[in-house]
């Protein structure tokens, strides 16, 4: 478990959190769970119950949507926020691609992340567009 400066210092390097200043992200460090996982770790299961938004500090991870489809997460990148925001099952399962690090936010904590940021909600709407964009574009094929 890192001590608070060290993962200041590390989330300084979330490209989610660029444009937050130091003061933001050293009240974001302060939130959520640190999680370190091995390769091959399932952290979500399609149609389960789960209300954490998880933000890749390190590592990759595949999401499959569906029967077959792919998308892989790397730093910076988070999943999670859609069974957060409608208190709906989980849209996909989620599977550690290599080592990873990983901050858990619940949902207090999460309001909390908007809070002290505001700016992260647009940039959460944004990667969710883009999700429904690309899930309508696989679906026309
Ligand atoms: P949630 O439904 O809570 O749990 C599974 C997560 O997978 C989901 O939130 C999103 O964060 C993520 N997810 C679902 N669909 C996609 C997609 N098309 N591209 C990337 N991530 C997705």
């Amino acid at each position: 478990m890192l001590r608070r400066p060290e993962k200041t210092q590390l989330l300084q390097t979330v490209p989610l959190f660029k444009a937050l200043s130091h003061r933001q992200i050293s009240q974001i460090a302060r939130l959520g769970t640190e999680i370190v996982v091995g390769a091959g770790t399932r952290l979500a299961t399609a149609g389960e119950y789960g209300r954490e938004l998880v933000i890749i500090v390190e590592g990759r991870a595949t999401v499959t949507v569906g029967r077959r489809r792919t998308v892989s997460l790397g730093p910076g990148d988070f999943w999670g926020e859609m069974s957060l925001v409608d208190g709906g099952p989980r849209s996909a399962t989620v599977e550690a691609a290599t080592e990873m690090r990983l901050l858990a936010l619940n949902e207090h904590e999460f309001s909390m992340l908007l809070q002290t940021a505001p700016l992260i909600a647009i940039k959460l709407m944004k990667v969710l567009s883009q999700r429904v964009r690309n899930a309508e574009a696989s679906y026309s094929v």
